[in-house]
This record gives structure tokens, sequence and C-alpha cells, in this order.
């Protein structure tokens, strides 16, 4: 018989029903899960990785000089990071590891520390209240009696670190995406809800043909013309403010639809709706890509999907939905060749993509 098992957040399984293996080893993993975490959030806040770069690397003398701050918690804060695998030792300096190097020091096109920001300021208070929120049903980042949703009337500061965040997350996504999935023959794209226009840059970086439309709410069209343009890709890429609820129609004259991390925000009944407009706004021959974190038909998993999921539940009225539910919704609308094609990506570990065909 398979032994039961328990998933921590990385993935990795450890037995917890046979008689020797029994042990709090793995509770204590996860319990203190979140230590490794807001040290993390703390060096990224000092921003510790951004000062290493370059640098011949520090002891904790001189960062404590640097930060104005006493011996010990620099100590404490070096070797914890370099516990972490976000530093190394070299000639008894600390340096930043190749990860961090490459994803947490500023003004890098791979920098990752805006998302690191948005759950340290924004998420973390808002999973404090996670039993509140399984209790109540209601998110608990924002208040559903005061303000319309998730999207609306955000506070200015917290939304350019959402979208420093949701950008850092979303290119290194694309890149997943294009390798996985032949996009070549994708003329127009359009990306719905495309936010910072992350994916549209880094697909149109690859795919010299392809030209593309962010199609968001008005508020958020300008970070995508800015993005777009300091890339470089204005000629080829252009954001179309509008609502996918309240607008009739999505824009026309695409081949290809993209649904990046759009799906799980919403109620099913809603998901159903924004498919539809898909639908509509499709010629015959063309597609459309779901991109999420997916849960697995069998709802166990995996972790990174399923806890995302419960951050749905802290941030909007959705939950990461499974490719089976998928397959159904866009069936019941008569999208045909449904498949899945899984990846590994920060914001997604696959995609449904599904074709519209004339009924012969
Ligand atoms: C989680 S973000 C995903 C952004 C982008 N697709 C990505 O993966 O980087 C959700 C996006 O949906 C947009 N959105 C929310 N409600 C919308 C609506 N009614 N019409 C159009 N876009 C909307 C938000 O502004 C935001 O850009």
């Amino acid at each position: 018989m398979t032994a039961k098992v328990l998933q921590n957040q990385a993935g990795t399984t450890v037995p917890n029903d046979t008689a020797q293996a029994l042990s709090p080893l793995p509770l204590m993993q996860l319990s203190t899960g979140f230590w490794a975490f807001k040290t993390l959030a703390a060096a990224h806040e000092l921003d510790l990785f951004s000062w290493l770069s370059g640098s011949p690397g520090t002891t904790s003398e001189e960062l404590a000089e640097h930060l104005h701050i006493a011996t010990r918690p620099a100590e404490m804060l070096l070797t914890g990071a370099a516990a972490l695998g976000l530093l190394s030792k070299r000639d008894g300096h600390y340096v930043n590891s190749p990860v961090a190097e490459a994803f947490l020091v500023r003004g890098k096109d791979t920098y990752f520390g805006g998302w690191v920001q948005m759950l340290d300021q924004r998420l973390y208070p808002g999973w404090d209240k996670l039993t509140e929120a399984i209790r109540t049903n209601r998110p608990t980042t924002w208040d559903p009696d005061r303000q319309e949703s998730l999207f609306a009337g955000e506070d200015p500061e917290l939304l350019s670190v959402f979208w420093e965040a949701m950008h850092s997350i979303s290119t290194l996504t694309a890149r997943s995406l294009a390798d996985a999935v032949d996009l070549g023959d994708t003329d127009r794209l359009l990306d719905a809800g495309g936010g910072s226009g992350a994916f549209d840059t880094e697909l149109c970086r690859l795919h010299p043909r392809m030209t593309a439309t962010v199609f968001d709410l008005p508020a958020i069209t300008p970070i995508a013309t800015g993005k777009v343009a300091q890339a470089g890709l204005s000629e080829r890429i252009v954001a179309v403010p509008g609502d996918f609820f309240l607008d009739e129609r999505l824009p026309g004259g695409h081949d290809t639809i993209l649904l990046s991390m759009i799906l799980h925000d919403w109620a099913e009944e809603r998901g159903r709706e924004i498919l539809a407009k898909c639908w509509d706004a499709l010629p015959d021959g063309g597609r459309v890509i779901i991109a999420e974190l997916l849960v697995n038909d069998e709802r166990t998993g995996p972790a990174p999907a399923a806890l995302m999921s419960l951050n749905m539940l802290i941030e909007t009225e959705g939950r990461n939905y499974t490719p089976a539910e998928y397959t159904r919704w866009l069936h019941d609308i008569g999208f045909s060749d449904i498949r899945t094609v899984w990846f590994e990506a920060p914001g997604a570990n696959g995609v449904v993509i599904a074709t519209k065909r004339a009924v012969a």
C-alpha cells in the first residue's frame, strides 16, 4: 500500500503514516516556513542583494556599518540568508548566490523582488487572517462592502508594488510558455486582462512576426504602454482600455487570446462569461490559451497551485481550477481540440488550449 504523504510548499513529500517514520519534523518544517520567507523579505527590504551585486562581498561588521545597525543582527541576517541559499561565503566575505544575483538585484530585467515585496506588504497580512477568510468565505486584503472588486480603487503605492511583482513573474512565465507551446503561427495576440503587458513583450521578442493587444481596465493600460515603450516594442504592441464584463465584445482581429492568471480571480459563472466573449471575438480556427497554476483533477495538489488557490480566497471570489473544469467550460461554449500542456514557471504550471471551429 502506498504511504500517505505530507507535501510541503517546495513540493517535496514525506511519509506520514508508517509507525517508524512518524515524526513531528514535517510539521516543524511547515510551521517554520514563514521564518524563511521573512528572512528573504527583510534582506530584500534592506536592499542587501542590490548592495552586494558587483561588490567583493561583505562581513557582518561591514554590513552593520552600512546599515547603521548592530553587528549581532547583521551577522544573523547574513547567516540566515546564506543558510537559505541566497548568499554564499568566499574568503570570509558573504556574496550573492547565483539565484540572488539573477533575481533579487534591482534594475535587472529578471528582477523578482517586486513579488517578494508584494507578498510581504500585502499578502502576508492577508494570510494572517486566513482562518477568518475560511470561516467567512470573504477576502481579507480588501473589503467587498466598500470596494467593488480587488481591482477597483487600489492604493496607488500598493498598485505599483503589485505591478512590479506581476511583471517579474509574468515575464518568466511567458518564457516557459513559449518553450512549451509553439506560438510561431500566432500573428495577432489579444492578451485579455494583460496587465503590464509582460507576456506580450516577451512573446513578441521571441516571435518576430507577432503583434499584440493588451486589453485591460483604463487604470492599468498606461502601465502596459510604459513597459512596452521601455522594451522598444510600441510599434508592435498596443494597449486598449476596456472591461471584459461591461464591454459587449472583446477587441476583434486576433487569432489567439491569452488569459493569464485571469480566470482564477473569478467565480465559475464569471469565468464562463469571459470565455464566451473570447469565443465571440475569435475567428474560425482561432484559439484561446488559459495560463494558470492548475490544480490537478484529483484535487490533491500540486502545492503551488493549491496554495495559490487559498491565496485567491484571501484576495478574490475565485479559486484555482482544474484542467477538467476548464475543459468542461470550454466544451460547453463550443471549443474543440482542448488540451492541457504542463510546464514549470512561477505564475503557471500549464495551459489549457482550445480551438474555435465552425460547426461542420
Ligand atoms: C492577476 S492580473 C494578471 C495580469 C496578466 N494577465 C499577467 O498574467 O501578468 C489580473 C488582471 O485582470 C485585469 N482585470 C480585472 N478585471 C478586469 C476587467 N473587468 N476587464 C479587463 N481586465 C480586468 C486586472 O486589471 C489585471 O491586470
